[in-house]
Parts: structure tokens; sequence; C-alpha cells
């Protein structure tokens, strides 16, 4: 097991081991004093974990409940939070007592956002089930849901009380829904650290033993960048490598059919292409990070017309003002950030995110 404090507004700690779940309880128990916890979780993640979560909790003195609903981005709305609050005071949970997100990213940003706003804020615990939870959504505090205007429109910075990652879950995530996790553990290398990427490159990074450590790296570079930039002005800009092309593409294909990682992977690849070909980023860097993401069954290129899709993201960054931050990598593991007109981008990624560098 490995063990990480994060020096928030709010310092919290991360246990990341196999097995984790079951001593949730105990691990509960060292930072909340509470009578009652609240388990919201999904769909399939119900019927795999919240068994072991609740029995745990129950052992550590916590009279429990399981709030479930259906799995998938859709439940990650307003109507989900009024029935957990419904839930939560069908329950009586005072200020003291607890809620815990066990899942994915949707549980996770949804039982937060509930955490920060019940009775103006009570304590909850993360326990991610999905690689990409383990590795990003789980650490830094951003909790919220989607509206039909838009997705994570509506949210608030609420750091957990504790974040305990059982790398044992992972055993039981489909193929696809790994492999979307690992863009986020590539992009997270490849910005910051070349001796993770390079464990990466090497090895399976679904085998069990280097698993630990993978996500532990992972967790601790994105933990650096939020302690220095808790509410995302500078630093914290570094982690949206791939960001503007992959949430382009999502939205183009608005949230259904090409999932976030598949899509970040695919921005990763264009705009290091674009870089590398202006020199501004080092030569050998595109075939290196492309090799990695084919590695893990990701997509590079997408037959979507890079015209239609760039054009949702320029019109809304045009209302913001007349610049994007690009984020470039440097070679891999150190990147920067490259402000832009917003009507470059096109130009600047040339001939779109297929073809050769
Ligand atoms: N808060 C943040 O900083 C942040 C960062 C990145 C992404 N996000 C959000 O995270 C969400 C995506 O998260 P996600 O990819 O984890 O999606 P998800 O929560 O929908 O999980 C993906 C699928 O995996 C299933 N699953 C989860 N754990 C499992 C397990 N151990 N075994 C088998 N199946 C399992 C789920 O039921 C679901 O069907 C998006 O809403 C995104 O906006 C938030
Ligand atoms: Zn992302």
């Amino acid at each position: 097991m490995i063990q990480m404090t994060v020096n928030a507004s709010r310092p919290y700690d991360i246990f990341v081991g196999k097995g984790l779940l079951e001593k949730s309880g105990e691990l509960c128990r060292e930072v909340n004093g509470g009578q009652r916890a609240l388990i919201v979780t999904d769909s399939n993640v119900a019927l795999l974990y919240a068994a072991r979560v609740s029995a745990s909790l129950e052992a550590a003195g916590y009279k429990t409940d399981v709030f479930v609903f259906p799995a998938g981005e859709r439940s990650k709305r307003l109507e989900t939070v009024s029935a957990v609050f419904a839930r939560l005071a069908q329950n009586g949970l005072t200020r003291r007592d607890m809620l815990v997100a066990l899942g994915g990213g949707v549980a996770g940003d949804l039982t937060g956002f509930a955490a920060a706003t019940w009775l103006r804020g009570i304590d909850f615990v993360q326990m991610p089930t999905t690689l990409l939870a383990q590795v990003d959504s789980s650490v830094g505090g951003k909790t919220g849901v989607d509206i039909a205007e838009g997705k994570n429109l509506v949210g608030a910075f609420w750091q957990p009380v504790r974040v305990i990652a059982d790398t044992g879950t992972l055993d039981t995530l489909p193929q696809k829904v790994f492999a979307d996790g690992m863009a986020e553990v590539i992009k997270t290398a490849a910005i910051k650290d070349s001796r993770l990427f390079g464990l990466l490159e090497d090895g399976d990074a679904m085998n069990p033993s280097k698993r630990e450590e993978i996500i532990a790296g992972c967790i601790d570079i994105k933990r650096g960048v939020v302690e220095q930039d808790e509410r995302e002005a500078g630093e914290r800009k570094l982690l949206n490598f791939g960001h503007t092309i992959g949430h382009a593409l999502e939205k183009y294909y608005d949230y259904t059919s090409l999932t976030h990682g598949f899509a970040v992977a695919v921005g990763m690849a264009a705009i290091t292409r674009a870089s590398e070909r202006r020199g501004l980023t080092a030569a050998g860097t595109y075939a290196r990070l492309t090799a990695c993401l084919d590695r893990y069954r990701l997509p590079l290129t997408d037959p979507a017309p890079e015209g239609e899709y760039l054009s949702g993201v320029l019109l809304d960054k045009k209302r913001a003002g007349s610049k994007i931050d690009l984020v470039l990598l440097r070679e891999i593991g150190d990147s920067y950030i490259y402000p832009i007109e917003v009507d470059s981008l096109s130009a600047f990624l040339g001939g779109g995110p297929g073809g050769e560098v």
C-alpha cells in the first residue's frame, strides 16, 4: 500500500493498494467521527463492491445505506443529486456524518457535489474503481454535474477527507474502460515524468505488479499540480494536454460514441504532430507518444471532419477571449503552455489530426 498526503486547502490522504475496500471502514473512522454513512454507487459497481464497503463500514461502527443510480454519464445530473438529498434526509444524516463515492468519475463527481452542498458541506470519501477515477477525477476536489446546456457546468470545489483507491477493483473493468483511463495515465506521464512514461512504454500497465506504482505515480503528479494551483489558474492547465481537441471531438459526437480518453488520445497525437512539425517539440516525440497510445489500444486519429468539430470550441473560446492556451510537449516528460489566437488553431494543426509527421 502507498500513502500520500495532498496539501490542499483542507489536507487529506490518499491510499493506493490492493484489497483496500476491506479496510475502508477503519480508514474512514480515522478521519470521520460520524454515525451514519451513505454509499453512493452505480448499478454495475453496486453488484460488485457495495457489500464489501458496507460490511467494512458497519464493522467500524457506521450505520450504512446504499444509494444506487443507473450506470453511465446520463446519471450525472441534478435529478440524481436531488434523489441523493432525499435519501440523506430520510436517513437523517447530520453534519458529522459522511458520504462515500464508490465507482468511477460519475459517482465521484455527483457524490462530491452532493457532499459539498448537503447542510452546506459534509465529509465525503472517494473510493474510485475505474482507472480514470483513481488517477484523475478522485484527486483535485472538482465535483459537479452536467445540465442539458453542457457538461460539468454546475459544480463546486470540495475536497474529500480521504481517497481509498483499491487497485484490485480494476480487475473487473471492461477493456475499453481501462483503455480510456490509460489515456489520462499516458497524458500525465507525458507532461511531467519521463521515467513513468518509460514504465508505460516498456511494460504492460495492466500487470498487477506494476499497477500500484503507476497509479501512485500519476496521483503524485496530479497532487503536485493541484497543491500549487487548486483553482486552476496556471500550472493545472498542463493537465489539459490533448484536451482542447479532445473536448471538441467529444462534443462533436454529442458525448455518445467517443469516450473522453479516446478523444484525448486523438487530441494529444494531433497537437504533438503539429508542434513537432513546427519545431516546438523535440524530434521523435510524436513517434514515442503515438507508439505508447497504440500499445494501449488507443486511437491516434478520428474520421470526423476537422473544420466541423473545431468550430464548436472556437465559438466557445471566442466568446471567452481571443486566445487559447495550448499545452505542448517540449519533449516526453516536459510540457509548457503555448498561447495562440483562436483563429489560428486550424492553421496550427495543419492538415488535421490524420496523416504523417
Ligand atoms: N472531477 C474531475 O476532476 C474529473 C476529471 C476527469 C473526469 N471526470 C469525470 O469522470 C467521468 C468519467 O469517469 P469514468 O470514466 O470513471 O466513468 P464512469 O463512472 O461512468 O465509469 C465507467 C464505467 O465503468 C463501470 N465501472 C466502474 N468501476 C468498475 C469496476 N471496478 N468494474 C467494472 N465496471 C466498473 C461503470 O459502471 C461505468 O459503466 C465523467 O463524468 C468526467 O466528466 C471528472
Ligand atoms: Zn481528461
